[in-house]
């Protein structure tokens, strides 16, 4: 009798601690046995899709930062308007300005094929091929942990409040941050992103022709594409290497030619400026901080064991 409650007891224990190991922590080798070709089959596909446009490795990076900051890293990003769901996709840092969901959409398939059924989640995708896409152009690679689960809602408001628009000073930039558990460190080596892309004329038009904090020679030059009026979608590279993973985006704020109004914020005279300057002159401190914050980025609030679902096509929720 008391041995067997003790068992019954000890059962318990057991399972308790088997469904903590699933519902807790991501890990990197989530798939290793039940589908080991997933990670080499999402590779491909994003090393082909950067072949075709370099940009677009810059485009999936941005797809799992805005993916992430909204309710957490659950391809919340990834659905359609419906009568139900509230999409990001038309929030305003998103809309005209998101892209990378074709991309998504091959790598499922894809992946589905190779694993002969929908096992792997649409979040670990986007993670990986964020990863993935920073190697491609020449960035540091690290472990994925994985094992995300899919939302069945999303929320274009949270999209709206807590994606950081470029307009924001450092002291906002910090408190977004914070929000989601990421530290002043955190935002300045993910802020180093920018080192991959372009963005559009009305994102940076008030920093160029309003922002004192600038070179005069950098503003003119991109006066030049970016008029007072009109031109709303015209492009400018992030930093002077949009496709190559490096430290100029840290050098040219240390010039005064950071391109968003947020970007130069970070070197302004408050107290991010001295790790600004380590990384503009370290692309081997960047490199490294920056992978160790992209894993906590990636950590962000993910659903876990049965909550939320595998999706089998990343744009619905399964009926
Ligand atoms: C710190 C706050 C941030 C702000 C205010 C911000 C803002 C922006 C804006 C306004 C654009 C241009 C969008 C357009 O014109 O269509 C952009 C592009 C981009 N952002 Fe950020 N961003 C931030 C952080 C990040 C982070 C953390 C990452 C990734 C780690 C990231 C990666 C990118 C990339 C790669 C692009 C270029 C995308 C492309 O060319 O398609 N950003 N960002
Ligand atoms: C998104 O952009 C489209 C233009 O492509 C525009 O018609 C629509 O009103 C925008 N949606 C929102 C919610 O701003
Ligand atoms: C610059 O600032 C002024 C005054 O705040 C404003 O009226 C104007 O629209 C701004 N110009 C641009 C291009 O944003």
């Amino acid at each position: 009798m008391a041995s067997n409650s003790f068992f019954l007891l000890h059962v318990l224990v057991m399972f308790s601690l088997a469904s903590m190991a699933l519902s807790d922590s991501l890990s990197p080798s989530f798939y290793n046995h039940v589908c080991p070709e997933a990670l080499p089959a999402i590779k491909r596909v994003v090393e082909d899709a950067v072949r075709k446009e370099r940009r677009m490795g810059a485009s999936l990076l941005r797809l799992h930062f805005h993916d992430c900051f909204v309710n957490g890293c659950d391809a919340s990003i990834l659905l359609d308007k419906t009568a139900t769901i509230d999409s990001e996709k038309t929030a305003i840092p998103n809309n005209n300005s998101i892209r990378g969901f074709d991309v998504i959409d091959k790598i499922k398939s894809e992946v589905d094929k190779c694993c002969g059924r929908s096992i792997v989640s649409c979040a670990d995708i986007v993670a990986v091929a964020a990863r993935d896409s920073v190697v491609a152009l020449g960035g540091p690679t690290w472990e994925v942990p994985l094992g995300r689960r899919d939302s069945t809602t999303a929320s274009r408001t949270k999209a709206n409040n807590d994606i950081p628009p470029p307009t924001l000073d450092l002291p906002a930039l910090i408190n977004s941050f914070k929000k989601q558990g990421l530290n002043e460190k955190d935002l300045v080596a993910l802020s180093g992103g920018h080192t991959l892309g372009f963005a559009q004329c009305s994102t940076f038009r008030n920093r160029i022709y309003n922002d004192t904090n600038i070179d005069s020679t950098f503003a003119s030059q991109r006066k030049a594409n970016c008029p007072r009026s009109g031109g709303n979608t015209n492009l400018a590279p992030l930093d002077p290497t949009p496709a190559l993973f490096d430290s100029k985006y840290f050098s040219n704020l240390v010039s005064k030619k950071g391109l968003l109004h947020s970007d130069q914020a970070l070197f302004n005279g408050g107290q991010t400026d001295n790790l600004v300057k380590k990384y503009s002159t370290n692309l081997g401190s960047f490199s490294k901080d920056f992978a160790e914050s992209m894993i906590k980025m990636g950590n962000i609030k993910p659903l876990t064991g049965n909550q939320g679902q595998i999706r089998v096509n990343c744009r619905k929720v399964n009926v």
